[in-house]
């Protein structure tokens, strides 16, 4: 068999290397990969953008692939799925209209509210003055969120009603129409990314990952610094109430109006001090780096669910087997990420690190002239495993000694809330 990914992060790595260890899967092709998925071995890298869904489509019967499994939000929300599918290919992903749960906060929010799954309290605002006068009367802390795909730069935590006023006013500034403006809640963040078809819902392992530049969670929000699953927070207990106070509502829903929905469901849940569970946001896909850190345990061959899912019959399948381990990923970014960073830097020591026993999976990396060198803000996530957490973060942050790149910086307190 032979699969297509599409995207070139961390999460397509992971991906794209879960897959090769079955015995099913041939080889993988990568739109466009990146220096990772360039060297893996059984892996090609095709160098087309993720919203060419013509090239997509031409590149999926030259290879004759068996399935196109689709990693970031944008080409979901730009309708790749409904594009494919209409040319008869199999695709892992939702449509657009399944996407909205991602790119529409708003859309999100009137469907959460259908299906009585809990969610902080909100307003909608297409105008600055009101959105300003709701800000002031509410008072801070209070969150202030672009409806729309921001690439995970749309959401200010205010602390201030004068933060908050800001983000609002910079948001309608930059173009944003409408703006989420909603209540604050502190506690602890999980994701629970669910595999479904449509009708069943397999939740993964749980993972928390860390939103934050700095340690001790300080700083401005990321794409993600680093994770680990199974999160010991999540017990067998919650895992029940996720699934049916929050993950099978959710997809009963959207087939209620008549969305057929395969694919990912990431639930980013906040589990309150009094234990209440809330709905922060829906994903339509992987999380990253969380899938970096939940398929190193997966024993189930990652195709047979994904398989399962675009052709619903994911209730047939058994249980998903998983090891019974730990796993972390702790992310190295370039200097400066979020904000202004340089590309281009040649990256060293993998190959000493992956000695270790640890998994690399790059990301903002390419490979110039036999060369890897930095290309995006988070370049690479070295996942360990071990028996314990303290195992694999010890492995994890061993393995990253012997990586270097100018400006390389990481996190050195992920797994922090697990002790
Ligand atoms: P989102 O993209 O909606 O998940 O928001 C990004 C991050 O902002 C989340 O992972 C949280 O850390 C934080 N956040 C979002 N909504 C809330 C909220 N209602 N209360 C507290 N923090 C939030
Ligand atoms: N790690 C957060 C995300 O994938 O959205």
């Amino acid at each position: 068999m032979k699969i297509l990914v599409v995207g070139n992060g961390g999460r397509e790595h992971a991906l794209a290397w879960k897959l090769l260890q079955s015995q099913q899967i041939k080889q993988v092709i990568c739109i466009p990969g990146n220096g990772g998925t360039a060297s893996l071995p059984g892996c090609q890298n095709l160098p087309l953008p993720v919203d060419d869904f013509e090239g997509i489509e031409r590149c999926a019967l030259v290879h004759n692939v068996s399935l196109i499994v689709v990693g970031p939000e944008l080409p979901l929300a730009q309708g790749i799925t409904d594009y494919l599918q209409s040319k008869n290919l199999k695709i892992f992903g939702p449509t657009q209209a399944g996407a909205q749960i991602e790119s529409s906060k708003h859309w999100a929010k009137t469907l959460m509210q259908s299906a009585g799954v809990p969610t902080p309290d909100f307003e909608v605002f297409t105008d600055l003055a009101a959105a300003v006068a709701y800000v002031k009367q509410q008072g801070a802390p209070i969150v202030v969120k672009a409806d729309s795909l921001a690439a995970g730069k749309g959401v200010t935590v205010a602390s201030t009603v004068d933060q908050a006023i800001v983000a609002v006013e910079s948001l309608f500034k930059n173009g944003f129409s409408t703006v989420v403006v909603e209540e604050c809640l502190s506690g602890q963040e999980v994701s629970v990314l669910a595999l479904t078809d449509g009708l069943t819902v397999r939740p993964l392992l749980p993972a928390q990952d860390h939103k934050r530049i700095g340690e001790g969670d300080t700083g401005e929000n990321t794409g993600g610094m680093g994770a680990y699953a199974p999160a010991p927070i999540v017990t067998s207990a919650l895992k029940e109430r996720i699934e049916q106070e929050i993950l099978q509502p959710t997809v009963d829903a959207l087939r209620k109006r008549g969305i057929d929905y395969r694919g990912v469901l990431y639930a980013g849940l906040m589990i309150t001090p009094k234990g209440d569970l809330m709905v922060l946001e829906f994903n339509c896909r992987f999380g990253d780096p969380e899938t970096q850190a939940i398929l190193p345990l997966l024993e189930t061959p990652l195709e047979e669910l994904l398989l399962a899912c675009t052709e619903q019959r994911l209730e047939q399948l058994p249980e998903i087997k998983w090891k019974s381990a730990a796993a972390t990923c702790v992310v190295a970014a370039a200097g400066g990420y979020p904000g202004a960073y340089q590309k281009g830097q040649v990256i060293t020591g993998i190959e000493q690190a992956e000695k270790l026993g640890v998994q690399v999976f790059q990301a903002g990396t390419q490979l110039k002239q036999q060369q890897l060198v930095t290309d995006g803000g988070r370049v690479l996530g070295v996942t360990a495993t071990g028996e314990s957490f303290d195992q694999a973060l010890n492995s994890a942050y061993a393995a990253l000694n012997c990586i270097e790149f100018d400006g390389m910086y990481y996190r050195r307190d992920i797994g922090h809330r697990l002790t």
